[in-house]
């Protein structure tokens, strides 16, 4: 089954994002507040119920036949994930019909990459994004939750530009009055390195981080805080559907300078993006997800797990693609507030961010 797989809406199917793990060594408040996810959180899936390293690469295979090209790694924290190397040195062997690799990436809190940068290159991981939070110490420490420093954060991506992987970045939770007035010192410090810094819009995502709308500072406006001190020119979209808008440092001639990089704006609360939505989501256990905010997903474990052929696999995932209308950001962003009530929602840990 090749050919060009598309929606209900026309959106054709091209990054899967695998949740390795529903654990993470930190405590975000926006996505896994402490006060819930405490000594006594019962929900974690056990050993048995997560798709081992074959099961992710024989689907991911599936994936790549119907036009998936980009193939992320999430969580909770990947890097937690026992051996997870492995699962990238499989996924690094997969080509699409026409015998490219994949683009094969990786979204971590860095807390483990300094020691782990090298080994998921050596194994065939091309590019890393970081999320971080703030610069100063102690605001990092607070949004972590669990008082981890800053240093080691940075010193891990250090190693990862050091270990040769490409294209790093690193994502920025913006909240309003927590940690906007990390914006600029993050936006010098990663000016020039080669990094690309994106800022997110805090999301609605999950039903324990007690989201308001008051929290979020819209893109727009960050982009207006950055253009007073640091000139930015609105960049070219680099692939259909992407999530960032790319803003582009200005030089001494008024235009861009690539040796200042770039920084990205995500917006999907402000200015939603579903209508060119390409992406899917597999969680740890193997229930594919067509949106982050969906309120169910499709067993493809019983399916790999009763004998099925990957020719039924394929047929499954063609099937449930099709059927595909998600675009929840979009609707919410119609509604008003009131009446976008929350519905039973998915934690980001468990469907993978
Ligand atoms: P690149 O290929 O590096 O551009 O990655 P990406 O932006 O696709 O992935 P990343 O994991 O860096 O995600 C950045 C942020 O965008 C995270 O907060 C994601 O949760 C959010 N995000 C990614 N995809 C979607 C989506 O389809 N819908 C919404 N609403 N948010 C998304
Ligand atoms: N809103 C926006 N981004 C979030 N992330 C996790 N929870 C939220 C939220 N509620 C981000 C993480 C990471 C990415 C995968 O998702 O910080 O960068
Ligand atoms: Fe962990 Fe990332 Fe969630 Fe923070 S946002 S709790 S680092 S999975
Ligand atoms: Fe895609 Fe759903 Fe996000 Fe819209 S809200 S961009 S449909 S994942």
């Amino acid at each position: 089954a090749t050919g060009v797989l598309q929606d209900g809406l026309g959106r054709p199917l091209h990054d899967l994002r695998i949740s390795v793990t529903d654990r993470c060594n930190f405590r975000c408040a926006y996505c896994m507040p402490k006060e819930i996810f405490d000594k006594d959180y019962q929900y974690y899936l056990p050993h048995s119920a997560l798709l081992s390293f074959e099961e992710i690469t024989r689907l991911s295979q599936v994936f790549v036949q119907h036009g998936v090209r980009k193939l992320r790694l999430t969580g909770g924290e990947p890097l937690l994930r026992k051996h997870v190397e492995n699962l990238i040195a499989q996924l690094a062997g997969l080509r699409t019909p026409d015998g490219q690799p994949l683009d094969l990436t990786l979204t971590t809190n860095g807390s483990l990459l300094r020691r782990k940068a090298q080994v998921l290159k050596d194994a065939g991981l091309q590019r890393v994004t970081v999320s971080l939070d703030g610069l100063d110490d102690a605001v990092f420490r607070r949004m972590n939750d669990v008082d981890f420093p800053v240093a080691e954060v940075l010193d891990g991506i250090a190693a990862a530009q050091q270990a040769g992987l490409q294209h790093i970045k690193v994502n920025m939770v913006v909240k309003r009055g927590t940690n906007e007035d990390q914006i600029l010192p993050m936006a010098r410090h990663f000016r020039g390195t080669g990094v690309t810094l994106r800022f997110i819009e805090y999301m609605d995502v999950g039903a324990t981080n007690g989201w308001c709308m008051d929290e979020v500072l819209p893109s727009a406006e960050v982009i207006a805080l950055l253009q007073r001190e640091l000139p930015l020119v609105p960049l070219e979209a680099t692939a259909p559907g992407e999530t960032a808008q790319r803003w582009g440092y200005v030089g001494a001639d008024g235009r861009h300078d690539p040796a200042l990089g770039e920084v990205g704006v995500i917006s999907s609360v402000t200015q939603a993006f579903c209508h060119e939505c390409s992406r899917a989501r597999l969680s740890t256990e193997g229930q594919l997800y067509t949106c982050l905010f969906a309120d169910q997903g499709w067993d493809l474990r019983t399916l790999l797990r009763n004998g099925s052929s990957d020719a039924q696999l394929s047929a499954a995932v063609a099937d449930i693609w099709q059927g595909r209308t998600d675009r929840y950001s979009e609707l919410r962003s119609q509604l008003p507030p009131s009446e976008a009530a929350p519905r039973r929602r998915i934690e980001m840990s468990y469907i993978g961010g």
